[in-house]
């Protein structure tokens, strides 16, 4: 998994607080999930941080962590049989893991909004996506059935769904793929969060609903000067970036190798890979390469920026 920080604007802080780093910070973070076959270490060490108006673009390959990663943060994995053994969720400088179920459920929704891949399994199909939506506004801010309808309509306008006040009665299953998309962002939105973490947003849908869904994403987020967290799998949904995919599968998470985890995979992998763990370091113009504020975890990666 690696991140790609993609800045958008300048970063203002939307309320006041006498924390001046970043909005959320992720230090190195593990995850564990314990089976029955062994413990599988499905995050080890991740770090990453990100402020208003930011996105971060999360980029790593099928079942490299990306959604335990979110789910860490959201507060929503499964524990047991996931585990936290280590690390720091640091939201406005405050970590997440050392609060009451309590605290945590105040930032959940609030201060910090998930969109998942799949609408269709997220949405209640036997509500209306106007009672899915307002109910946001019923339960945390007490509003009436009727007001609360008058926001999910506005929402529903936000979100650029055609004929809102028509279709606020619908159910899910009467909405297009993008438009169930486009639901599900207006549910995120919903309590105006700090933070957004869309995980593979675009996934389920074809490549033209998926730009359109990207640019509402992307225009809302500069709106609102909310942060991003992009989880993708797809090199496509990032296209301002190219990088090399190396071939193979994910380790065995029950076993994963010594040294670098990528050793058994990569053509250019010694016994340095094989036996010690790469370190992040900055990549740096001295080292011949014009790459500020990148890092890498690679023995070589020298070597391999020179091809
Ligand atoms: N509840 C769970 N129990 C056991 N293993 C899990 C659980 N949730 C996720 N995993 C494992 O953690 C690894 C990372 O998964 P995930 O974060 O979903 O990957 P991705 O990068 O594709 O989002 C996978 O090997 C997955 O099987
Ligand atoms: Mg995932």
């Amino acid at each position: 998994m690696s991140t790609i920080d993609k800045t958008a604007t300048v970063p203002a802080p939307r309320e006041n607080s006498d924390h001046n780093g970043p909005l959320l910070e992720v230090r190195d973070l593990h995850v564990e999930f314990h089976t029955r076959d062994g413990v599988a270490k499905a995050v080890n060490g991740v770090n990453y941080s990100v402020d208003a108006g930011e996105t971060l673009a999360v980029l790593g390959e099928s079942g490299s962590g990306k959604s335990v990663t979110a789910q860490a943060v959201m507060g929503i994995l499964d524990m047991p049989p996931g585990k936290i053994p280590q690390g720091e969720i640091l939201f406005r400088g405050e970590d997440m893991l050392k609060m009451s179920d309590e605290e945590r459920r105040k930032i959940r929704g609030r201060k910090i909004a998930m969109i998942f891949q799949d609408a269709l399994s997220s949405l209640n199909p036997v509500l209306s996506v106007g009672y899915q939506l307002g109910e946001m506004f019923r339960v945390h801010h007490g509003l009436s059935k009727k007001d609360a309808k008058v926001k999910a309509i506005e929402l529903m306008d936000k979100v650029k769904i055609p004929a809102a006040k028509a279709r606020v009665s619908d159910y899910p299953h009467q909405f297009s793929g993008g438009m169930r998309q486009r639901i599900m962002i207006a549910m995120a939105l919903a309590l105006e969060p700090d933070l957004i973490i869309a995980d593979e947003p675009t996934t389920a849908l074809d490549v033209t609903v998926q730009a359109q869904v990207m640019d509402l994403l992307a225009e809302l987020q500069r709106e609102y000067n909310m942060g991003l967290i992009l989880i993708t799998h797809d090199l496509g949904v990032v296209a301002d970036v190219e990088l090399y995919a190396i071939k193979g599968l994910p380790p065995n998470l029950l076993k994963v190798p010594s040294g670098c985890a990528f050793n058994p995979r990569c053509p250019k992998a010694t016994d340095l890979c094989r036996t010690e763990i790469p370190a992040l370091v900055p990549v740096t113009e001295q080292d011949g390469a014009d790459l500020p504020g990148r890092k890498s975890a690679c023995h070589f990666w020298k070597e391999t920026i020179h091809g």
